[in-house]
């Protein structure tokens, strides 16, 4: 730790208000830390004028593009494409959502939010909604991030489906192989 000078600033340029040392524009010169999964980033997200292939369809009018299958947190990421209107699932939340949305709009029938472009939503884990996108909006989409199961349940909330990382996992395989991208193509997705 270097020596408090009189501006209030150390030699190592940490303050007494803010404790992070300055940085010098060096690499970090050590070993890379065993067992450290690679980074992932996938470029260009935003611009939605990707390969029509890479959108996994999911149901009728419903496709998902994979960005992380994050196997080992049990989360995923994901774009969820809708070009219909109506009611697209109702389900209970095991873990914490996150979504962006990135054009169009929705809303859960229980709720009086609505998601609209440029909007971002929490779902806690423990909601249990219905999605609805509303007449006249051709085209949803919206980034999602998913920790843990989508339960998909009847009104009384009882479980009648599932779905989580290793189901979108599959289902991404599964549609990678048969439009000639191979089923590895999912290997750089996953974490
Ligand atoms: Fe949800």
């Amino acid at each position: 730790m270097g020596s408090a000078t009189t501006n209030g600033s150390t030699e190592n340029g940490a303050t007494a208000n803010n404790q992070r040392p300055a940085a010098e524009a060096v690499a970090y010169q050590g070993e890379r830390l065993p067992n450290v999964p690679d980074d992932l980033v996938v470029p260009g997200i935003l611009n939605l004028d990707f390969e029509e292939k890479l959108w996994v369809p999911q149901a009728p009018d419903v496709w998902f593009r994979p960005i992380l299958f994050n196997v080992s947190q049990g989360y995923f990421v994901n774009l969820l494409r809708v070009r219909r209107s109506g009611i697209l699932s109702r389900h209970r939340h095991s873990g914490p959502v996150h979504a962006t949305v990135l054009k169009g709009k929705w809303h859960y029938l229980e709720h009086d939010w609505w998601a609209t472009e440029g909007s971002h939503a929490f779902e806690p884990p423990g909601d249990i909604h219905t999605l609805e996108v509303p007449d006249g909006v051709e085209e949803m989409v919206t980034l999602f991030h998913v920790t843990g199961a989508y339960i998909y349940v009847d009104p009384q909330g009882n479980p009648v489906g599932v779905e989580d990382v290793f189901s979108k996992l599959a289902s991404a395989k599964a549609h990678y192989e048969k439009v000639g991208l191979g089923s590895d193509y999912v290997d750089q997705f996953i974490r």
